[in-house]
């Protein structure tokens, strides 16, 4: 049992791209401390908000088990924590092991309250490669020059997209293409020979990356906290809210290596921030002079091609000492589409295309938190009237969902606080089908409480009885966050074997504020191991 140093979330005068201002900070940090842990450690951390905004905080990817009440989401298991008060959470590390994160779940604070988590082996287990001698969390951000919590605020009020950010960030700072960086630009020392460790988190706002390290192909080993095939790659394309470990070599002639990364926008048309932040790998001992090669190439924005070609690699390690469990009979079928929408303004015309306002939906439900009590609380109290248990199984009307020029009546949602009530022990497949309602785009979705299986994805509509064919059941990928391929579909199997009620939402902030997740609430088995916790004493009121 670990008890970690208080976590305070405050307000902290920050220099970025030449400029100071506040930002929300955890313990003075950003990005914020590390969690250190092992597999089969339980941590309680309690968190201080001594902030002027509402905070809730998120262990992604730790699965909670049967404790819903330390995940943190806002208005979901949670009522905030408001200015001046604590919460603690506790939860265990029961099966996860890499490289998770944490990060604020309330608002858009997320941006710049977050941190990594690494989880080591047990003792007395080791790394499924050969130990690395260094090793190193690559944090890549995303930067505005306002406060991000107004950035909100007014897309809220105005209907339209959320501005775009300054720059991305590599462990809190843009590079060396910014002057002003220049001095500050993280650099990871390296010594020729050895071989070291990358545990890079994409906890950017709004966009997926490519990411790549100049002369150094790496090679894939984790994802979400999961063990992979040893994948060799050049780059790498990570969502919003996934992890990825990767080993590399310092086999190079001594020098300064940038890394670099920048957007993958699947989208056409739709406005995305086009810088590209840096970071040295810098090699010990005399450099030469000039010195310096050049910022690695990575792909064009835009090049689906090289995000599939690096995505249909990834296999789990699926070895004797890492078996998987995917779930071989399905008896709880669920399909789900993903749209962003635009919906009728009331008085004054919204700032969304059209003079409309922009939303987001899945099976045409676009979900609004409930405003004064936490879905959890509800349903472990009985409390009626906060949610509908109505969520759909499959869309309310089939079309061609990734077809061209889709009907305008198709623009529109629905709007609701709806749950999937899922039996204990169902054995789930969820197909998610990205649609072109208004525009067809990457969809990084995230389950909360659970991992799952990628066994299956492509391009178009998924079709049940051909598709089911090509699916992976030997290795496919367990993850926590998977990349819904613009007017594509991917087909995810767990087993509901987590009592309680789990968020599923893009992991695109933009997206989130639309409306564009739902509740899955996973009721209670037979017996005490199949039983949600109790609530703790501290729980925070509305
Ligand atoms: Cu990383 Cu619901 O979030
Ligand atoms: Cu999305």
């Amino acid at each position: 049992m670990q008890f970690l140093r208080p976590l305070q979330v405050e307000s902290t005068p920050y220099t970025r791209l030449c400029k100071t201002k506040n930002i929300l900070t955890v313990n003075g940090q950003f990005p914020g401390p590390t969690l250190y842990v092992n597999k089969g450690d339980e941590v309680f951390v309690k968190a201080q908000n001594q902030a002027q905004y509402n905070i809730t905080l998120h262990w992604h990817g730790v699965k909670q088990e049967r404790n819903p009440w330390s995940d943190g989401p806002e208005y979901i298991t949670q009522c905030p924590i408001q200015p001046g008060k604590n919460y603690t959470y506790r939860f265990e590390f029961t099966v996860e092991e890499g490289t998770l994160w944490w990060h604020a779940h309330s608002d858009w604070a997320r941006a710049t309250v977050h941190g990594a988590i690494i989880v080591y082996p047990n003792p007395g287990t080791a790394y499924p490669f050969t130990m690395p001698d260094g090793e190193v969390p690559i944090i890549l951000g995303e930067w505005w020059e306002t406060n991000v919590m107004d950035i909100s605020r007014d897309a809220n009020q105005t209907g339209g997209a959320p501005k775009l950010s300054d720059a991305y960030t590599i462990n809190g700072q843009p590079g060396f293409l910014y002057p002003c960086s220049q001095q500050e630009t993280f650099k990871m020392l390296v010594s020729p020979g050895r071989r070291y460790l990358l545990r890079i988190i994409n906890a950017v706002m709004n966009e997926e990356l490519f990411f790549s390290v100049s002369q150094h192909p790496i090679i894939l080993v984790g994802t979400d906290g999961s063990y992979v095939k040893p994948l060799p790659t050049d780059y790498i394309m990570i969502t919003p809210g996934q992890t990825m470990d990767v080993l590399l070599e310092a086999n190079q002639p001594p020098n300064l290596y940038p890394m670099a990364s920048r957007a993958y926008s699947s989208a056409i048309g739709v406005g995305f921030d086009n810088t590209t932040t840096t970071a040295i790998l810098q090699y010990d001992g005399p450099l030469p002079h000039p010195s310096s090669p050049p910022i690695p190439t990575l792909p064009s924005y835009n090049d689906t091609q090289a995000s599939i070609n690096f995505t249909k690699g990834l296999r789990s390690l699926a070895d004797d000492q890492h078996p998987i469990n995917v779930p071989l009979q399905i008896d709880t079928h669920l399909f789900f589409t993903i749209s962003v929408n635009l919906v009728n303004c009331t008085d004054n015309p919204c700032k969304g295309p059209f003079g409309k306002r922009f939303a987001a939906s899945m099976n045409n439900v676009s979900f609004v938190a409930p405003p004064s009590i936490d879905i959890l609380r509800a349903y472990f109290y009985g409390i009626r009237g906060i949610y509908d248990q109505d969520f759909p199984s499959y869309p309310p009307e089939t079309f061609n969902y990734t077809g061209d020029d889709l009907p305008e009546n198709l623009l529109a949602t629905g709007f609701g606080t709806k749950v999937k009530m899922l039996e204990y022990n169902a054995s789930v497949e969820l197909v998610l089908q990205g649609t072109n309602v208004l525009v067809g785009i990457d969809h990084p979705v995230h389950l909360h409480g659970y991992s799952f299986y990628v066994v299956g994805w492509g391009f178009g509509n998924f079709d049940p009885t051909k598709d089911p064919l090509g699916y992976n059941l030997v290795d496919p990928p367990e993850e926590t966050t998977v990349g819904v391929p613009k007017n594509g579909w991917v087909a995810l199997r767990f087993r509901a074997d987590n009592p309680g009620v789990w968020l599923m939402h893009c992991h695109l902030e933009r997206h989130q504020s639309w409306g564009m997740g739902m509740v899955f609430i996973v009721k209670n088995g037979v017996g005490p191991g199949a039983q949600m916790l109790p609530p703790p004493p501290d729980l925070p009121n509305c």
